[in-house]
């Protein structure tokens, strides 16, 4: 295991976004070294919950380890936040009031010379979050046909020399090790100048496909959304652009009244919002904390509340027998959300 710290990024932004309260009940899906966990911890308490996910056995130790004080209010799971709305039901942990994906890796896998993430140490192609999965990246280099590699290392590195360094690749295979790929990317993009180092993006895209980052973060904040209880925040923090447009388009999706192609004339969909956007403009990093901490400039923070859709009110007004002939019976708003969140069973 490294030696080298996880410095968390836009901790108090974080903490505000999820608008954490004494008492409060929190999931963080991307528990890693624990720093935004105990930042929730500390501002939940008393009384405050917090359930940690991560899929990393190894992350799961350096965070029992920092969170050891809050041992008695906070569950920590060895699991894949593919999986969050299983847990929750496994271990009664729902309705919450906040949840946090802090996604990508932290610098206990970045810095690992064993885990193969980084083009800067000389490691096997691992690139797995979990020992428990079955596909390394060099299963992925060492087997996918020279269009696949092409497919995937465009998609989710956006390279622009995608083709030239798959057909190297296949040329130049079995490859074993994380140098061996870099020498490879080298020779294969030629002496072109970049802003970046020439392996940056490959690496990103194994490590995408590997861990399947994209489809499961999709998946996951579809399940967060219905976790959340009435007036619950969720904040995800993204640190490239294939991640945060996920982010971006579900919270806009899901914010809106309707989702029928601009220019339809009447409403089809049928969709009801049932979130509200806390920020419009992404959360970045001040200029001081990314001198602090160079990890965090491409950092961005998004939060969105979670309301009640049309129909999920219907149905809380029918219980509450709050319509009266289809209309609702006048009650002061106050009276009406204090109904909302014992109907969502908030505290
Ligand atoms: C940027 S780190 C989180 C750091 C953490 N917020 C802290 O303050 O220490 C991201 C963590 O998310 C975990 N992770 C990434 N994708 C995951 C997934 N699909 N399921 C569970 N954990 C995941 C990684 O293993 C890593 O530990």
């Amino acid at each position: 295991m490294s030696t080298f710290a996880h410095i968390p990024v836009l901790v108090k932004e974080t903490v505000e976004a999820l608008a954490v309260q004494p008492g409060g009940r929190y999931i963080d899906c991307t528990l890693g070294a624990g720093g935004h966990a105990a930042a929730i911890l500390e501002h939940s308490s008393p009384g405050g919950q917090l359930l940690g996910i991560d899929a990393d056995p190894e992350a799961i130790k350096v965070a029992e380890a920092k969170l050891q004080a809050y041992s008695g209010s906070t569950l920590i799971i060895n699991e894949n936040f593919v999986n969050l709305q299983a847990i929750c039901i496994k271990y009664d942990f729902q309705p919450v009031h906040g949840i946090l994906f802090d996604l990508g890796l932290s610098s206990l896998q970045l810095d690992s010379n064993t885990r193969g993430f980084s083009f800067q140490h000389d490691a096997s192609l691992d690139m797995r979050l979990s020992p428990s999965q079955e596909i390394t990246a060099a299963d992925i280099i060492n087997t996918s046909s020279e269009a696949e590699l092409a497919r995937i290392i465009k998609t989710y590195g956006e390279e622009a020399y995608s083709r030239q360094i798959a057909r190297r690749i296949v040329q130049e295979r079995p490859i074993a090790t994380t140098l061996q790929l870099v020498r490879v990317i080298e020779r294969a993009v030629g002496g072109r100048r970049a802003r970046i180092h020439p392996a940056t993006k490959t690496f990103q895209a194994l490590r995408i496909a590997v861990n399947h980052e994209l489809g499961y973060l999709e998946a996951a904040l579809k399940q967060a959304i219905n976790l959340l209880g009435f007036e619950g925040r969720l904040v995800v923090i993204s640190y490239h652009s294939l991640e945060d447009r996920i982010v971006k388009q579900l919270m806009q999706r899901e914010s809106k009244d309707c989702i029928c192609p601009p220019g339809t004339p009447i409403c089809i969909c049928g969709h009801t919002a049932c979130l509200r956007l806390i920020n419009k403009q992404v959360i970045t990093p001040s200029p001081v904390e990314v001198q602090l901490n160079p990890r965090s400039r491409s950092a961005k923070l998004r939060a969105a509340e979670r309301i009640i859709t049309q129909d999920e009110s219907y149905k809380v007004a029918e219980k509450l027998n709050f319509l009266v002939g289809g209309k609702a019976s006048g009650w002061r708003r106050p009276a009406l959300l204090k109904k909302l969140r014992i109907a969502f069973s908030l505290p």
